[in-house]
């Protein structure tokens, strides 16, 4: 059998049509979902391998998606370092990590010890998607996106505190950054070595720099990570929302595939990319909130700045919002399949 449309597309090889997953597909969206976060908390299910290989192939089953992706969360590693992580819904630090005692504190976890559960989930996840041909990406968070967190203690608008922290100390940032790279790095290899097919690296507050900022503080970082992933094979996909004024920076991140948020037209994206880097995207997630003919416009509209060229998968500029209604999803789907063959 040839391989997954996805893979393909992710390589630039020519497909039949456009491959398309979703960003946060398995979600509370979904009424199945829903009842199984009734009966377990968050964590518990990402650590349990039975309910994670179940959420992760519940839109799969639905809507027949081109990839699944792993069920987890980019906080999901650093628990491991000894971070005491709560989600409401986003993560919550206990203890944020603020001095130099606190980063000598974070342990680099051996996944196959600490991780097991990913592990293992990832290899039931491909026993089950085999027989369906459809291909398992994993994921973790990048270096600047994590540190902002942890720093910060949880979500933020302009997460002041890392950056403060970068420029009041920073060495002790880049001490921070080291060990969350190198956790990711051993996480990431484990994954693959598990059956994952593709990485995608989530650096989604990386937009919030300024380009010089975004080379000092992002880019050694990410670039080691797809450095240490090279001789694995399998396509890196990098992943930064609002970062338009970056994309021409993501050339030689390597990155295989850049994955666009919706506020840059893909054929700006590509222009900046260069010939050689596939690019997913990129509809804007509330766009799936509206009538079904701004739906179905709209992603007229990315399919054509996508071109025909190969190199292209089919997403949302970021995650799918819980609010979407399943029949836009549906029909989604549906076009892209009968627009793109
Ligand atoms: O895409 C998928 O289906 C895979 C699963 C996945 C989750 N989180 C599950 C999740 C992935 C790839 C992530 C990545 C992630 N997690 C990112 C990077 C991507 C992005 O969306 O920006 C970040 C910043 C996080 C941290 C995080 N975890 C946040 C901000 C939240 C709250 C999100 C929200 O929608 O309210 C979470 C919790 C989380 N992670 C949920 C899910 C399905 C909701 C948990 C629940 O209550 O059921």
């Amino acid at each position: 059998m040839a391989d997954p449309l996805f893979l393909r597309a992710c390589r630039r090889e020519p497909v039949e049509r456009t491959p398309v997953w979703l960003m946060r597909q398995a979600g509370r969206y979904l009424p199945e979902y829903r009842a199984v976060r009734e009966r377990v908390d968050f964590l518990t299910l990402c650590r349990t391998p039975e309910l994670v290989t179940e959420v992760t192939l519940q839109p799969i089953d639905r809507f027949g998606f081109d990839a699944a992706i792993l069920f987890s969360d980019i906080f999901v590693p650093v628990t491991a370092m000894g971070v005491d992580v709560a989600f409401a819904p986003g993560p919550m630090i206990a203890a944020p990590i603020r001095d130099r005692r606190a980063v000598d504190a974070l342990r680099v976890p051996d996944p196959d010890e600490a991780l097991g559960f990913v592990g293992e989930s990832i290899r039931m996840l491909r026993a089950a998607l085999e027989p369906r041909g459809v291909p398992l990406i994993g994921f973790g968070g990048a270096p600047f996106t994590l540190a902002c967190y942890l720093v910060e203690g949880q979500g933020s608008r302009h997460f002041t505190a890392f950056r403060t922290l970068a420029s009041d100390d920073p060495a002790l940032a880049r001490v921070l950054l080291d060990r969350l790279a190198e956790t990711m790095i051993a996480a990431l290899r484990a994954q693959v070595a598990a059956g994952a097919q593709a990485i995608q690296l989530f650096d989604t507050w990386a937009g919030l720099l300024g380009a010089t900022d975004w080379e000092t503080w992002s880019r050694p970082w990410v670039e080691r990570i797809f450095a240490a992933l090279a001789d694995l094979g399998v396509p890196r996909i990098y992943f930064a929302s609002g970062a338009g004024h970056l994309t021409p920076r993501f050339r030689d991140l390597g990155a295989d595939v850049v994955s666009v948020d919706w506020r840059t037209p893909l054929d700006e994206a590509r222009a900046a990319l260069g010939p050689e880097i596939a690019v997913q995207g990129n509809l804007d997630p509330v766009t799936l909130l509206g009538w079904w003919k701004t739906v179905r416009d709209r992603t007229d509209e990315v399919l054509a700045a996508a071109g025909g060229a190969p190199g292209h998968v089919f997403n949302l500029g970021h995650g799918i919002l819980p609010a979407t209604p399943i029949e836009n999803v549906e029909r989604l789907v549906a076009h892209v399949r009968e627009a793109t063959s």
